[in-house]
């Protein structure tokens, strides 16, 4: 794979979760426009990724060419345009005979069309699982690699298998990321049945992640799908918890809405500097899970410079009162070797989401999370 990609999670956008199938140029230059005048592009957020159905046909020599009525300007004017605003374009393909949306996929053609992609200046590639009979995920992957290399231009290969053949132990040589589940689901706690496969709730999404945070650190994520804040469904407080637990799992940070229409709470949810600043902590270290009991639960994230993250996470229905006497836990993360004892150092606590200090782990932490939210806070050694 190309090294030095993706050394903290990617961030940007990615047509699917809002758009599905409909996507042409004129949203994606929208959109490109909206990640600059929204903030989102001073936020960090870079990768503008257009998903299925972009494709038209192959010409008689193999070639793809995208649907000419929805891009009739072409890819790489696409791309140049992607390019003059600082921002970088993602295209999807898919490793079986055709993608999920029906549209010709790369097998057979995979060193065509990473020659393809490399000539239009595309810089990330999500390459999907679906209609893939008789092909083994590793080489499918390894072989789209090898063709992306030979092409020369360096991208981020975004492994997108749902998790079926263990990504996470064969995709660190591979990608820089991949999919750790099926799709995300655009509802808070909830298992969407469609009869040959399921998609899952944000927090269903959070629970697939465990046990997977020793695969993860930099240029090599596990990804938990892209983001549904702004998509109608979701309360702020969901937003938010959705928004923090992406940030403490060191998850990929694609927005799924439109960044056309906005309103003010999905723009506030989604630059949040602290939060954002946890997610794209230069050590990689994915949150785990402290403590778990009546729909409320504890994590920590070890952070550069001896700090921490930790995320109170109610996904009950009532509100709940915390209580925590930080010199009486025994926070321990024996993956990465790292102890967060209030006894021997004073943290200084801010609350992520406003940015006020709370004071120092000296005390007690006493407050109350309300239901479906989540209270973040960054703790600095004194
Ligand atoms: C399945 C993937 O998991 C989704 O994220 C999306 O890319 C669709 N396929 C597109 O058909």
């Amino acid at each position: 794979k190309f090294e030095g990609l993706a050394l903290t999670p990617p961030m940007g956008w990615n047509s699917w979760n809002k758009f599905s199938c409909n996507v042409d140029e004129k949203l994606i230059k929208e959109t490109a426009d909206a990640m600059v005048s929204s903030g989102m592009k001073a936020a960090g957020y870079t990768y503008i990724n257009i998903d299925d159905c972009w494709h038209g046909d192959r010409d008689s020599l193999g070639f793809i060419h995208p649907d000419a009525k929805r891009f009739p300007s072409g890819m790489k004017a696409l791309a140049d345009y992607i390019h003059s605003k600082g921002l970088k374009l993602g295209l999807y393909s898919d490793a079986g005979s055709q993608t999920c949306g029906g549209r010709p996929g790369s097998r057979g053609y995979e060193f065509q069309d990473a020659l393809t992609y490399a000539k239009w200046g595309v810089d990330y590639l999500k390459y999907d699982w679906c209609n893939t009979e008789g092909l083994k995920a590793e080489g499918a992957y390894k072989t789209i690699m090898a063709a992306l290399q030979k092409a020369g231009r360096p991208m981020v290969l975004s492994i997108c298998e749902w998790g079926t053949d263990k990504p996470w132990i064969w995709g660190p040589a591979v990608g820089q990321l991949w999919r750790t589940s099926g799709d995300i689901f655009n509802c808070f706690d909830c298992v969407e049945d469609h009869g040959t496969w399921k998609s899952f709730g944000v927090m269903q999404i959070v629970d697939k992640q465990d046990g997977l945070r020793q695969y993860a650190g930099p240029g090599h994520w596990n990804d938990p799908d892209m983001l549904e804040i702004g998509n109608g469904k979701l309360t702020p407080g969901e937003d938010r918890a959705h928004f923090s637990m992406w940030a403490m799992l060191a998850a990929p940070l694609i927005a799924g809405n439109d960044l056309r229409n906005m309103d003010k709470e999905t723009q506030s949810v989604l630059t949040n500097k602290e939060i954002i600043s946890i997610n794209q902590d230069s050590l990689g270290i994915q949150a785990f899970r402290y403590a778990k009991a009546n729909g409320f639960e504890t994590w920590f994230k070890p952070l550069s410079h001896g700090k921490w993250a930790v995320s109170f996470l109610n996904r009950s229905a009532t509100g709940k009162k915390i209580a925590f006497n930080w010199q009486q836990e025994k926070i321990q993360d024996d993956v990465f070797n790292k102890t967060l004892n209030a006894n021997t150092i004073i943290y200084q606590i801010k609350n992520a989401w406003t940015n006020k200090q709370l004071g120092t782990t000296k005390g007690s932490l006493k407050t109350e999370v309300p239901a479906h939210d989540v209270l973040t806070l960054i703790l600095e050694p004194k």
